[in-house]
């Protein structure tokens, strides 16, 4: 899967505002890893953020937070909204956070319709304009099927909007500044089969240490994306992936861990930077607390911190 991105981008390390363009191929060094988020998820945004979220991912080594949107929640104020998400854009850029924005709504996904894209459209103006002066290195993350009217809004929103990277979901050669997001693993490997070979699309399983399932599964999905004849040549953002099988729990905390180690080598060999669903499976954004408990996923029970150790290890 892929969607599109558009990114704000800046040329040195994170903590330097930038204030000239970046390249792609400096932008991926910006984003390096991260962790997607829940902030506006639902309409509890004072108890659920604290710029100490920042600081904490910082120290641990991320260097990104992707900042998935909703406005289809009952009461939504997009005044309040905007001055939330600029808050956290500006806290993450202070930091030395990259900031990843992005729309989800979930009826409208998948649901094309024209008043739906007229939200979408409409959004992305009201977004894009109130975050048109930040530096390069803000980036934002499309819905695939309606990129070429959004993207057009946000090139005329003004500021620094005209040049910032966008990451598309086919290819767009005519716009120096635009990657492709993958989401492959978005809900974690999973082992579904069928007549006994690995079936979904793409497949994703992953069997014990990975040696008989699962790693060469890995190598074809980045190879898929790295090497993809409508988007050759564009960088890579693994817009989102999940530790765990989310949906059905059919892998153990150590091949959760086998699987972690295998995939962020792979990504790192590749350069291809990530953000990793999601923060609250692994820190309390309210209490601003790494998780050291056990907590149980779909009847499988995981110390997400030893998890998290993997992962940091070998990223
Ligand atoms: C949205 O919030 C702002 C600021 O709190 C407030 O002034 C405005 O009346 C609200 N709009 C609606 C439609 O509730
Ligand atoms: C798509 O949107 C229309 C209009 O809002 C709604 O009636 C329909 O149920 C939606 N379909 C899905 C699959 O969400
Ligand atoms: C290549 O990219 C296109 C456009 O995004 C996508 O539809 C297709 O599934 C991708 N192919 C592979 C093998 O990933
Ligand atoms: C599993 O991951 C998917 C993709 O990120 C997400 O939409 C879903 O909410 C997750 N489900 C659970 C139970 O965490
Ligand atoms: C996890 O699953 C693997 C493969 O099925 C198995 O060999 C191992 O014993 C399991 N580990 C635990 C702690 O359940
Ligand atoms: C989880 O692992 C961490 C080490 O990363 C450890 O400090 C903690 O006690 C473990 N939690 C449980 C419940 O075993």
């Amino acid at each position: 899967m892929f969607s599109v991105l558009l990114v704000c981008v800046c040329t040195f390390e994170v903590t330097l505002a930038s204030t000239t363009p970046i390249t792609t191929s400096a932008y991926v060094k910006v984003l390096k890893q991260g962790f997607s988020t829940n902030y506006f998820n639902a309409l509890n945004f004072d108890s659920v953020y604290d710029m100490q979220n920042v600081k904490d991912v910082y120290a641990k080594g991320f260097r990104n937070l992707r900042i998935p949107c909703r406005s289809d929640l009952d009461g939504f104020n997009m005044t309040e909204f905007l001055t939330n998400l600029e808050t956290v854009v500006d806290d993450c850029l202070d930091v030395g956070v990259t900031p990843v924005v992005s729309w989800i709504q979930a009826e409208a996904k998948g649901n094309a319709t024209t008043a739906n894209q007229q939200d979408y459209l409409q959004w992305w103006k009201d977004v894009a304009t109130q975050l048109k002066d930040k530096d390069y290195r803000l980036s934002f993350s499309l819905f695939a099927d309606w990129t070429e009217a959004a993207v057009k809004i946000i090139r005329n929103s003004g500021g620094n909007n005209k040049n910032r990277v966008i990451m598309l979901a086919s290819s767009k050669k005519d716009d120096e500044y635009v990657m492709v997001e993958a989401h492959t693993y978005a809900a974690g490997p999973q082992n579904q089969y069928e007549d006994g070979k690995c079936s979904g699309s793409p497949p994703r399983c992953w069997e014990d240490d990975g040696i008989k399932i699962g790693k060469i599964i890995i190598d074809k999905n980045i190879d898929d994306a790295t090497n993809n004849k409508t988007t050759s040549g564009l960088q890579v953002y693994w817009g989102a992936w999940s530790a765990m099988d989310n949906k059905s729990g059919t892998l153990n905390q150590t091949e959760v861990i086998d699987f972690c180690k295998y995939f962020v080598n792979a990504l790192k060999t590749e350069s291809i930077p990530w953000s990793l669903n999601v923060l609250d499976m692994f820190y309390d954004t309210t209490r601003s607390i790494w998780l050291t408990g056990l907590q149980t996923v779909k009847d499988q029970q995981f110390n997400m911190s030893l998890i998290l150790d993997a992962i940091v290890e070998n990223m």
